[in-house]
């Protein structure tokens, strides 16, 4: 969906489909030399990673494995609700393993602190995390993406996976919602 379809609901777009190809070729290229010789299991955070996992990963020039976990933290409004629950746990063992998290955007960071702590008590080799976005505004947890794509301001986006209600993931660029969507 192009942005021009939901115009009236964005204040603004922040990045464009190019732009955010663009910042996740960079991203690649710094895990592919970073990860060079060692094998890589990537883990996406359903389901608002799957465009970031879909293109992070193919703009990688060499063999990854990817995995799915299913976390809620998040009711259908705009605020964190505190509570983290497995809705889908991995396939895959993680011994041994290096494992990297991708996900589109750290809010308060009480997501991926708690996986980073759950992935990191079964074993692997090491856990890093790539984001697309992150909120640093909003941090509450410590969490230390190895991989930013963008610090944003602490407003709600949607967009290249970003749901407001589960609409707007599908939107081609990331833009931030306009007050009167969700007010
Ligand atoms: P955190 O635990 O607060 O860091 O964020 C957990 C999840 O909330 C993210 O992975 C997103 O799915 C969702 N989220 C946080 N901020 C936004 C936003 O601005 N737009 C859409 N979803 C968001
Ligand atoms: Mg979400």
């Amino acid at each position: 969906m192009d942005a021009d379809t939901v115009q009236d609901d964005l204040i603004n777009i922040l990045f464009t489909e190019e732009q955010i190809q663009g910042r996740l070729g960079e991203m690649a290229k710094q895990i592919e030399a970073d990860y060079e010789g060692r094998d890589l299991l990537v883990v996406g955070v359903l389901r608002g990673a799957i465009m970031v996992i879909a293109d992070l990963t193919r703009a990688m020039d060499r063999h990854v494995e990817i995995d799915w976990m299913a976390v809620s933290s998040y009711g259908s409004g705009t605020t964190s609700s505190g509570v983290v629950r497995i809705l889908k746990d991995l396939d895959s063992d993680l011994h041994g393993r290096h494992v990297l998290i991708v996900d589109e955007i750290i809010d308060t960071g009480l997501t991926l602190s708690w996986l980073v702590a759950n992935l990191s008590s079964r074993g692997p080799a090491s856990v890093e995390i790539a984001t697309l976005l992150r909120k640093p505004e909003a941090l509450q947890m410590p969490v230390e993406p190895k991989y930013v794509g963008w610090d944003i301001p602490n407003e709600f986006v949607v967009g290249y996976g970003l749901d407001y209600r589960e609409r707007y993931r599908n939107l081609r660029d990331i833009g931030t919602l306009a007050p009167h969507v969700y007010s």
